[in-house]
């Protein structure tokens, strides 16, 4: 995989490897020995200890399975506004999926990527905080691209290909999710703070309808209303009543 043509900065150093345990991890690392330009990215054709949120790990496949890192440097944003790249994050991807024509391509608070009920992608964000400034951002993300098989205990997943159909070129894809990446990211650095949040709200998983979650006092009814800047979900519910939520703390069943 060569430097990504159609961008001005994300992915014109890109790093491939054949096999690495986690993209994230060797970025990581990477930057605590040597700086790297904004917008480099990682690619590793498999992934053996793959890290997801909330501890989980992410399984992918080799070679019908996209797993990489971006570095990005988003100084002109301070750490309480770090939710406001998690949501440009999503967005890209959205975008990509709008743009392979993807079924019913939705964002499942905080940013996991949906093709109606099924989870096609995920996102690890890494950020690195210093003097009250967010020094760099590990982006990770995780697509499944011609994926037709999940292990059983990802009965909830799906690719690009079974949701849609269709085959990929995964060098293809990795070139547009760049050229996604790189835009959403050029809106927030711009300032555009409220825009992203809108339109990250209009791609919302299970907006404005009633669903049940579960939380550490037991199953409610709810529906979500919005987000706040730290990335908390707010969800009404059915006594009119408000509740805030941070990832671990509630679940969607
Ligand atoms: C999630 O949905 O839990 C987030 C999954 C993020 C997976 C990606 S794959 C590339 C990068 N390297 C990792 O170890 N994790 C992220």
């Amino acid at each position: 995989m060569h430097e990504i043509r159609n961008t001005l900065f994300v992915g014109k150093k890109v790093i491939v490897f054949e096999s690495l345990p986690s993209t994230n991890t060797w970025l990581n690392q990477r930057l605590q020995i040597e700086s790297l330009p904004e917008g480099t990215i990682v690619i590793a054709r498999n992934q053996t200890e793959g890290r997801g949120q909330r501890g989980n790990s992410w399984i992918s496949k080799p070679g019908d399975s996209l797993t990489m890192s971006l570095l990005l440097n988003p100084k002109n944003l301070s750490p309480s506004q770090q939710f406001s790249l998690s949501q440009a994050i999503s967005l890209a991807i959205h975008d990509l999926l709008v743009y392979c024509q993807i079924p019913d391509p939705k964002i499942k608070w905080p940013n996991d990527l949906m093709s109606q009920e099924y989870k096609i992608g995920g996102v690890l964000i890494e950020n690195s905080i210093r003097k009250e400034a967010l020094q760099y951002s590990v982006v990770g993300i995780g697509l499944n691209i011609n994926q037709t098989q999940f292990p059983e205990n990802l009965d909830s997943a799906t690719s690009l290909k079974l949701s849609s159909g269709l085959e990929f070129n995964t060098s293809k894809v990795i070139a547009d999710l760049c050229s996604f990446l790189e835009k959403r990211y050029l809106q927030l650095h711009s300032g555009k703070l409220k825009e992203i949040e809108t339109e990250y709200l209009s791609k919302i998983y299970r907006m404005s309808d009633w669903h049940s979650f579960e939380d550490s006092s037991g199953i409610f009814k709810g529906r979500i209303t919005g987000v706040s800047n730290s990335g908390q979900i707010r969800i009404e519910d059915e006594c009119g009543d408000f509740r805030m939520f941070s990832t671990k703390e509630v679940r969607y069943l």
